[in-house]
């Protein structure tokens, strides 16, 4: 997810390009991370490096075009709050609550567009970190629609999908001519 807000500089890691739609490989479903190394870690710190300086609170693997099932976050929002780096691998959604939550949402992918979405308030994650070790939290809050709109990510859903069509066309338009400008640049 997009953040509005100026970005701030982490140190020993590379930033990644970051896909913008439309691009198959947002449209496509992530396989499992099988195996965890340090290639790993190297991937999931690059991504919060990338997200951090996007500036943004969620980057999925697939937006950097690694198709494997893996996020990055930290929703924490407060100007000079410490800041709550999470790495999740092979999330899984246990729980949902009925009561439901509006989020304005952007995303990383989709830059400068922003559109509210509809979503359960609570989730349930449970998720591997970069050991392999197994985890389970509640997740509320932007918190919640966030970790909701990273693993849509992983199954190839983006949050203009959750919009009416004639309003995700337009934001599709309007990122193709992003993307013709940036290729000429
Ligand atoms: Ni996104």
């Amino acid at each position: 997810m997009q953040r509005r807000r100026a970005s701030h500089k982490c140190e020993g890691m590379s930033l990644r390009s970051i896909l913008i739609h439309p691009d198959p490989r947002l449209k496509t479903v992530a396989d499992p991370v099988g195996e965890f190394s340090a290639d790993l870690r190297r991937l999931a710190d690059d991504m919060l490096e990338t997200m951090y300086n996007a500036p943004g609170i969620g980057l999925a693997a697939p937006q950097i075009g690694v198709l494997k099932r893996l996020f990055v976050m930290d929703c924490v929002k407060e100007e000079g709050a410490t800041p709550q780096p999470m790495i999740l691998i092979n999330p899984e959604v246990s729980w949902l609550s009925d009561e439901m939550n509006t989020y304005e949402e952007g995303c990383l992918s989709i830059p400068e567009q922003f559109a509210d979405v509809e979503r359960p308030a609570e989730a349930r994650i449970s998720w591997q970190d970069v050991d392999g070790k197994q985890h389970e939290e509640q997740f509320d809050g932007l918190w919640a629609t966030c970790v909701q709109h990273e693993i849509d990510h992983l199954d190839g859903k983006l949050f203009i999908d959750y919009l009416k069509p004639l309003k995700r066309q337009m934001i599709t338009r309007k990122m193709q001519k992003l993307k013709r400008e940036k290729a000429r640049a």
